[in-house]
């Protein structure tokens, strides 16, 4: 059988936390796959921090990221970069993950090249055009640009079938994110996070991200006054915040949060250290998608700083409640939660519904049955 070029393109820290396992497994079939990495580094210092903990060394990088980047930055400097790229690579499949700008401009290029397209967590929607922005659009476009769709659930694979994707080009895997978590609780790593050394034993820690463009302004003000009022009102919390390197986070954040008594602010943390942190942590509160994926996984509460949800498995299933940017239902939840056993229990007991740690063991399985058929 003739070997097949497979190129990964991604560009942020989720993309390569969620890559890593499949890049792995199908590195184990050398004689099948001639795999190369393409990274546009998107994200720069958080994206290498992932590189570094799985050992992933690219074989071609963008280095596209800028300060303050725009959306229209981003694209236009990706696809002038893909489309040399592609043309003296000509893989015959390309993967991308998610629903980053990184991930819709690479299947866009690799749509203009003709060359198949591989999307992983495919099927996400909130339906709403704005909400998440502008994830919720390159999504659906990867959804109608992409050939071969690994939905994380089964609700996702109804969304697909929804919008016209044809059943054989689905496959339900789980989210690749459990694999990557299970690969890192697997890894050697005795490491503390420096700032637990700062927690006096006994007080519960509230773990806190932020970073999506609808929070920008009013209502990450708004988060950010409400966790103020969390610490006044529970002296026994510790809020600990590794704060998004976007200057539309951290500068608003630094202004309303520094030197805040028992509010923590730190630099975004190696994956292991955050998973020892979320693993210390007695409840979180974020907006990312990642974190309340692993959070299931892990057992902790989640409250979702967002108004609406790609991921309603997480309410279905009891493990996180969405209270966005209002501060009201943030106090009265976190408290419940602080207060109640029962509350909290309730929550941590529900069944992870993002999957089971094989998912790149199914993307594997489906690619060889490809090539067994010569589908690509
Ligand atoms: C991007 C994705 C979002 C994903 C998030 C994960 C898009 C449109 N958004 O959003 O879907 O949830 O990544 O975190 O693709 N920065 C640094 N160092 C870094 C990374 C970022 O300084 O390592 C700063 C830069 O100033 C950069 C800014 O953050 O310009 C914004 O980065 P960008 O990738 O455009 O947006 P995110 O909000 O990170
Ligand atoms: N993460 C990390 N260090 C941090 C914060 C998050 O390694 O300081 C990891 C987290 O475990 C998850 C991923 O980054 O796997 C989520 O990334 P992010 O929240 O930036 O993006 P999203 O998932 O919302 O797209």
């Amino acid at each position: 059988m003739k070997k097949k070029r497979v190129l990964f393109l991604f560009g942020t820290r989720p993309e390569a936390i969620k890559l890593a396992p499949v890049i792995k497994e199908l590195e184990k079939y050398p004689n099948l796959f001639d795999i190369k990495i393409c990274v546009t580094a998107q994200h720069r210092h958080m994206l290498d921090q992932v590189l570094d903990t799985f050992d992933i060394q690219p074989d071609f990088d963008f280095n596209i990221m800028q300060p303050n980047q725009t959306l229209f930055d981003i694209n236009i400097r990706v696809l002038r970069d893909l489309e040399q790229l592609l043309a003296r690579q000509k893989p015959d499949l390309v993967f991308v993950q998610g629903d980053t700008t990184t991930a819709f401009v690479a299947a866009l290029a690799a749509y203009y090249k003709k060359i198949k397209i591989a999307h992983i967590e495919a099927g996400l929607r909130t339906e709403y055009k704005y909400a998440p922005f502008p994830e919720e659009m390159n999504r659906r476009l990867l959804g109608a640009l992409a050939d071969f769709h690994f939905a994380p659930t089964e609700n996702a694979k109804q969304n697909l079938l929804h919008e016209g994707v044809l059943e054989r080009n689905i496959l339900v895997t789980g989210n690749t994110v459990i694999d990557a978590l299970l690969m890192a609780l697997r890894m050697d790593y005795q490491f503390s996070p420096s700032i637990l050394k700062q927690i006096k034993s006994g007080q519960k820690i509230i773990l806190v991200t932020m970073h999506r463009r609808e929070n920008f302004g009013e209502p990450l003000k708004r988060i950010c006054q409400t966790l103020r009022l969390i610490i006044k009102r529970n002296q026994n919390v510790e809020i600990i915040y590794p704060v998004h390197p976007n200057p539309n986070v951290s500068r608003p954040v630094r202004k309303l949060l520094d030197r805040t008594e028992r509010i923590h602010l730190i630099k975004p943390l190696d994956y292991l250290p955050f998973i020892t942190l979320m693993k210390q942590s007695y409840l979180i509160l974020t907006d990312s998608g990642g974190i309340q994926e692993e959070a299931a996984a892990l057992d902790k509460p989640v409250l979702i700083l967002r108004e609406k949800t790609e991921r309603p498995e997480a309410l279905i299933a009891g493990v996180a409640r969405l209270v966005g940017s209002d501060a009201k239902k943030i106090i009265k939840e976190t408290e419940k939660l602080l207060k109640s056993k029962m509350e909290y229990h309730r929550m941590v007991s529900a069944v992870n519904p993002f999957g089971d740690g094989k998912a790149a063991i199914r993307i594997r399985n489906f690619l060889l049955h490809c090539l067994s058929n010569n589908i690509f």
